[in-house]
């Protein structure tokens, strides 16, 4: 994004169509994605399509690549978990907590593994869960270390120290995909062993379209 470009717009309330879809205001968003094998960013793609009911105008940026979110009226972060979030997903907020505090913010995790904790939030932050990723615990007084480790508060606790002071309002975790046949042997030791994932492409776009537009009205409420 141009800098000069990005003067601060008030953000404002999307208003609701009779069908309850939000109808784009003209703000400007930006999506910020991280991906290893591609799969976050067919997401990403898919988030930003429901964002652009709500913003005139949505940007869409690797995180390597991505420009800060000064000027624009809402920011989504999205990337996979890779042994913890992705380190540019990571990185990026990091390196913008400071102003991504001050901006309508959410984020998405793309995952293989996801233990069910019976939790609606993760330190206050609404997460929406991949119905078809969480798996129930076997015994849920005794997780074993793979469930601890697939714990929503373990993916997001770390992600959210990371943001500092931005809390995101809202934030997801998806199924993503996993092909064992693009990995090293010591990824595959660590997803099968450590995590204890299921290969495969997990994807539900209906799910994926469903937070996004949701999304979209609480980002561009202002
Ligand atoms: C090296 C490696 C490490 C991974 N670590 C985790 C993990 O810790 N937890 C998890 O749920 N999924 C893990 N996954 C699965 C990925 O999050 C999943 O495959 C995701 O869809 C990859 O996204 P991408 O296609 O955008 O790179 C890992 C995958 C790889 C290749």
């Amino acid at each position: 994004m141009d800098q000069q470009q990005g003067q601060s717009q008030e953000a404002r309330p999307a208003p609701e169509t009779p069908g309850g879809g939000v109808v784009a205001t003209g703000g400007r968003a930006l999506l910020v994605y991280a991906t290893k094998h591609g799969s976050s960013r067919e997401i990403a793609d898919a988030v930003a399509t429901e964002l652009r009911t709500a913003f005139g105008d949505v940007d869409v940026r690797e995180a390597g690549a991505a420009p800060p979110p000064a000027g624009y009226d809402a920011v989504v972060v999205g990337g996979p978990m890779i042994m913890g979030w992705h380190r540019d997903a990571e990185k990026y907020v990091k390196q913008h907590r400071d102003q991504l505090a001050g901006v309508p913010f959410a984020l998405f995790v793309t995952a293989a593994a996801l233990t069910e904790d019976g939790m609606t939030d993760v330190h206050g932050v609404p997460v929406a869960k991949d119905p078809w990723l969480v798996k129930k615990p076997r015994r849920a007084d005794k997780l074993t270390r793979k469930e601890r480790y697939a714990l929503p508060s373990h993916y997001l606790g770390d992600i959210f120290k990371a943001c500092g002071p931005a809390r995101p309002r809202t934030a997801a975790v998806f199924a993503g995909s996993l092909d064992l046949t693009t990995m090293n042997i010591f990824e595959k030791l660590f997803v099968l062993l450590i995590v204890g994932v299921t290969p495969g492409d997990g994807r539900h776009w209906d799910f994926v379209r469903e937070w996004a537009d949701e999304a979209a009205k609480t980002l561009s409420a202002g």
